[in-house]
Parts: structure tokens; sequence; C-alpha cells
């Protein structure tokens, strides 16, 4: 006998605390302390069905790893749940009417496209986690900002007939040098997840980097996988090493083919407009003095199980309990480069978390440009495969890292941008556009492969002096978000 959503609808507190998701009750009471995100949100669905606001950051098999089973009660008869009260909600509804009134996906041109559609049709607390970076916001925009300091020396009079960019990456063939990398809460931007990505990266033969904290399970997303499409774990480690060690032998053993530690998150970034817009979508009543949220955004509330105790001591630990290739992810410096070297990983990223980290940390093309540098001085070029991400928006960006000596680079938002904005189709579009422009880009610098890009195709000398030559109109500019101030009380005219 399925229960009603009477019944369910007494546990509504902290001290009896039911919720439904997907069609089942489960009573979280002795789990609220424990939750992550905090209690509050928990609260805000107790009795009630929480399914939608469930979806997007937890995992389909979460209930079932997490919750023990005494407390997973049973199927619901939802035709007895009453409906969540649909408050009227203008900010909603014109953000729907936006959506019928998008561009057609044909009008986007380039990424930075999908980023201004993405902007104006995703809700506003996923908007929030995906667009937000730390405190000011200086690294995210200097990331994007740096290409504009790297200008081409092209070659000319080449025969540019033929042009094969495709390349290997960790012993991977792909079509471009670019990879998916790792970007959690998929489901924020669009209900099917990161499966939808998995879909496109087929399709154009890149790798993927499946997160630690996708929406999708691990599973759903290798699950999605084709044939032999090439997929990669990042991983952010917990400080219990038996569940970093199971997560790790799980994916080697369902074919994952490297393992990207992540090591510039030993604490989450301040995120301002994830906390600012979270706070604003629990409806805290910010004038009547109650204490902030202390979930304080989607980004923290997930991520409280990484360890900030990782060290370099801990690198031998890993290669013990894995045959994968070890890349560490978010290194911004060439000492830590050499380090790598010395205890013997594959790879690094040069990396800043897309500026959600620490915010003036330098981008990574700019690490990149250092780098090389001392490999090439000290004869270790060829000892470890070098990625970068980090503001990668133009075919020209790839060819730049690429000439200074990468072996690919990796791209987040965009992809999140297009998935929000349309789907699969938008993903499929984006990547279209890359090979595109990196058709014609590898023409116009006067090349025909991968391997004849070097240092002399590109003039860097402005590269470290952090001051962009560009108009502040550039398209960059123009989709920025800015950071704003607390909001005050509306004036009584308009309550
Ligand atoms: C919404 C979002 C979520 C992210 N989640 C993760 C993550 O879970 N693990 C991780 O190592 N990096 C994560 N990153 C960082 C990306 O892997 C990558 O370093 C960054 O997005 C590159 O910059 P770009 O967005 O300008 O391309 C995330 C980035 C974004 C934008």
């Amino acid at each position: 006998m399925p229960l009603s959503g009477v019944e369910v609808a007494k546990h509504d507190n902290k001290d009896s605390c039911w919720v439904i998701v997907h069609g089942k009750a489960y009573d979280v009471t002795e789990f609220l302390p424990e939750h992550p995100g905090g209690q509050k949100i928990i609260l805000k669905y107790a009795g009630k069905d929480a399914t939608e606001e469930f979806d997007p950051i937890h995992p389909p098999d979460t209930l079932d790893k997490y919750l023990d089973q005494s407390k997973h009660l049973g199927a619901v008869d939802m035709s007895t749940v009453a409906a969540v009260e649909k408050v009227e909600d203008p900010e909603e509804e014109e953000r729907q009417q936006r959506i019928k009134d998008k561009p057609l996906l044909e009008q986007c041109y380039n990424l930075l496209d999908f980023e201004a559609v993405a902007k104006k049709t995703m809700k506003k607390g996923a908007w929030g986690y995906y667009s937000s970076a730390a405190d000011d916001e200086v690294t995210l925009r200097e990331n994007h900002e740096a290409f504009h300091r790297i200008w081409f020396r092209p070659k000319i009079l080449v025969d540019v007939k033929n042009v094969d960019f495709s390349t290997t990456m960790l012993g991977a063939k792909v079509d471009i040098p670019f990879y998916v990398t790792a970007t959690a809460l998929g489901k924020l931007g669009n209900p099917e997840g990161e499966v939808l990505l998995t879909k496109a990266a087929k399709k154009h033969n890149v790798v993927q980097m499946i997160p630690t904290l996708a929406s999708c399970s691990f599973d759903e997303i290798v699950d999605a996988a084709e044939g032999d499409q090439v997929q990669w774990l990042q991983l952010y480690v917990n400080s219990d090493r038996k569940i970093t060690q199971r997560i790790i032998e799980h994916a080697e053993k369902r074919g994952c083919k490297a393992l990207f530690i992540t090591v510039d998150a030993p604490q989450l970034g301040r995120r301002e407009k994830d906390m600012r817009s979270k706070f604003e979508d629990q409806g805290t009543n910010v004038q009547s003095g109650q204490t902030t949220d202390n979930s304080q955004g989607a980004a923290r509330a997930i991520s409280s199980f990484i360890d900030p105790s990782l060290s370099w001591k801990d690198i031998p630990w890993f290669q013990s309990v894995t045959k994968m290739p070890i890349i560490l992810k978010g290194v911004q410096r060439a000492e830590d480069v050499l380090k790598a070297i010395e205890v013997g990983v594959q790879g690094v990223v040069l990396s800043n978390h897309g500026g959600r980290q620490l915010d003036f940390a330098r981008s990574g093309v700019e690490v990149l440009a250092e780098t090389m540098s001392v490999l090439r001085e000290l004869g270790l070029e060829n000892k470890i495969e070098i990625f970068i991400d980090g503001g990668i928006r133009r075919a020209t960006d790839i060819i730049k890292a690429l000439c200074l000596g990468a072996k690919g680079v990796g791209i987040g938002r965009p992809f999140l941008y297009a998935m929000s904005a349309y789907g699969l189709e938008g993903v499929d579009r984006a990547m279209s556009l890359l090979k595109d422009e990196m058709e014609m880009n590898m023409r116009l610098i006067g090349c025909t492969s991968v391997d004849q890009l070097n240092p002399s195709l590109i003039d860097t000398r402005n590269l470290g002096s952090h001051v962009t030559p560009v108009p502040r109109d550039s398209l960059g500019h123009t989709v920025y978000d800015p950071l704003v101030p607390p909001s005050f009380k509306p004036p009584k005219s308009k309550l």
C-alpha cells in the first residue's frame, strides 16, 4: 500500500522530517545535521515533494548510497500529494518569455554567443553557480583576456590546402586539441545533465573529463559513452581515503583512461554570485535580521568532504592504487611542474579552476609560457604532458596554447552554457564552430598539422604585463555579468 501524501505531510519539521523524491518517501530526520548543504534547504521541503530541488544537486544513487535502508519508507501515491503551490513569479514569467524569444541556434556564431543567451534564459541560481568566480572575479576575466595579449606571427605561402588538426592526448587520438573539462552539477543547466556532454564529445571525437560532483551518476555517464570513446575522471580527494580508493578503482574498472586530481581546491573559493543567488532563491528574509544561510551557495554545499590536508606526500599512494596515468589539475607555477615531474606523474593542467578559487591567480596560458621556458632550458619538455584551461573561447586561443607547448586545452563554461541554452544541439554546434575556426586559423597561420605549431608563430612579449589593450566593448566584456551589491527592500509602492 503506497503512503498517502497526507501522511507524509505530517512529517514537516525537524523532529520528524520526511521528504518525497521521485515518488518515494524518505525519513531524513537524523540526516538533517549531516546534510552538506545545511538543514534549512531540506526543511523547506519537509513533508513535501523535493524532487525538483534534489535532482540537479544529487546523483540519482545518492539516497541508496548515503541513507540507511531503514529510512527508505517506500512508494507514495502521488495523486494524493498536494501540488506545490505555484506562487506568481513575474521574474520567472519573463524568463519563460525570453526562452521563447531566444535567438535561433544558427544565430550563435561563437562560444560567447551561448553565454549571452544562457545569461538571459537560465534560472538565476543555476546561472549564479556556473558563471560565478572567486572574490572580485579578476582572475575570471584575466583568463580570457590573457589570450588577447598574445599575437600571431603567421607564415605565408605555405600550401595549406589540406589541414589536419587531430592530435593525441595521454594516448587518446582526438579530432581537435580540446577536451570537455570537469564541471559539476550539469543538471542545473539541463535536466539531462552531463550525459549530453558525453554524446557531443562522442560525435566530435573529443575526450570528456567526468567530474566527481556530477549531477548524473558516474555510471550513467560511463554508460552513455559509446564504443571506444575515451573518458577521464576528475577527482576531489575525500578525507576518507577508503571512499577515494573505491571511486578510483571503480573508474579504472569502468574503463576511464586517466585520473585528474584537483589540487587547487583545499577550500572552495568565495563565489559571491553563487552565494547571493542561493540566498535569494531560498527566500530568506534579508531584512529581518535572520542569520544568513550557512550553506553559502551550491559550490560550498557540495564540497565539504574535500580533504584540505592533501599534499605531495599522498602522490605515491595514488600511484599505488591505480595504473591510470595521474595528472594534477590546478598547477599554477613552474616550480610545481618540476615537482610533478620529480614525483613521476604523467601530466599537469595549468589551471586556476576557471577563476573560481584564488583570485589574482595567473591565467593558465601565462603559467604555460613561464613553465615551457623553464622546461626547455632543463631539457624536460617531453617528460610530462601539459594541458591548460581557463578562458578558452576561440580556436585561436587553442592554437596559441599549442604554439607555447600545451598538448591540449580544457573548455568548461562554454559547453555548459551551450547545453543550458540549446541542449545537445547547442553543444554540438559549439564544438562544430570551434572546428570551423580551427581549420580556418590553421590555414591563416600557415600550418597544416598541430606538430608544426611552435613558439616562433606567436609574439608573447606583452603576456606578463597584465594590461590588455583590447577595446572594453569586446564580446567578452559584453557578456560578462558584473557583481552586484546586496539589494535593498523594494520601495513600498511596489509591494
Ligand atoms: C560550473 C563549474 C563547475 C566546475 N566544477 C569543477 C569540479 O567539480 N572539479 C574541478 O576540478 N573543476 C571544476 N571546475 C573548473 C573547470 O574544470 C575548469 O578548470 C574551468 O571551468 C576552466 O575555465 P572555463 O570555464 O573558462 O573554460 C568547474 C568550473 C565551472 C565553471
